[in-house]
């Protein structure tokens, strides 16, 4: 028992060093030529009918500017996530997450992604980005975000975020869980100060001067860009704004 015990923090650490590792884009050759062919063989038995062997039907959501358009800022675990959830679209979650990985492979190879010498493999997901040609971009406008940083005084509707990270999209509006959370509050160093609206719906358990995580809706303004906020948590570590 002991023995089974003392892995505990042996696999803390594992996963503090995850947290450490630098993020990848999607430019950094993420999947092989083999995992997209497989990709290739399970996106034609499996979403062809649908979206078409060119990838142009269903509205075209999976090649091109659109498809940027709808993952650009965001994680492949968000994508998965999403396919995985919803797709195909009579059979949602009928597939194997290699099957899954496979597919996000041959996405990204027909979106002339470069490929590299591993698999793409869940665990890397969430710390890979999708990122234009140019590079990391502004998250679009009224996009749903998330940022942790220092939260400040609140009063009636309205508060602050200072010390925050760069917003990154969410496909998930609500306060994240257990490791996610975890992560949010291992990100520090950020430097942008943001604008908050609507936390009077939104502060429950909420301590402000502490470390937090908010997500809602990005609203770009001359004076300075605010979130419309859709839930909003924070950690037992204050901070100064
Ligand atoms: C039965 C038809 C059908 C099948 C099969 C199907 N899709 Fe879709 N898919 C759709 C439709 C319809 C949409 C919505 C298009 C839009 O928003 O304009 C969609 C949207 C999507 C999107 C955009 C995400 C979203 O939520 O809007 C992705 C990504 C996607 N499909 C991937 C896949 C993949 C990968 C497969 C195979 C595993 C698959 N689809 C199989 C019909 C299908």
């Amino acid at each position: 028992m002991a023995i089974v015990r003392s892995y505990g923090p042996v696999l803390f650490l594992c996963f503090a060093s995850a947290l450490a590792a630098a993020p990848k884009t999607v430019w950094d050759g993420v999947f092989t030529p083999a995992q997209a062919d497989r990709g290739l063989a399970a996106y034609s038995a499996q979403c062809s009918r649908c979206h078409g062997e060119d990838l142009h039907g269903s509205g075209n959501v999976l090649i091109g500017a659109k498809f940027m358009q709808q993952w650009r800022e965001d994680n492949l675990r968000s994508m998965y996530t999403i396919l995985r959830d919803t797709m195909p679209r009579n059979a949602p979650r009928s597939l194997s997450d290699a099957m899954y990985l496979d597919i996000i492979a041959y996405l990204l190879k027909v979106n002339e992604f470069p490929t590299g010498t591993a698999d793409l493999a869940l665990p890397d997901t969430a710390n890979i980005l999708v990122v234009g040609k140019e590079g990391p971009a502004a998250v679009p406008d009224f996009a749903l975000i998330t940022v942790s940083g220092c939260l400040g005084p609140m009063k009636d509707d309205n508060g602050s975020i200072t010390a925050a990270t760069e917003p990154v999209r969410t496909r998930q509006p609500d306060k994240s869980k257990g490791d996610e959370f975890t992560i949010a509050m291992a990100k520090s160093g950020g430097t942008r100060t943001l604008a908050l609206m609507g936390v009077q719906y939104n502060n429950e358990g909420v301590v402000p001067l502490h470390r937090a995580e908010v997500k809602g809706f990005l609203i770009r303004l001359p004076a300075g860009n605010k979130i419309n906020v859709t839930s909003m948590q924070t950690s037992a570590e204050a901070c100064t704004p």
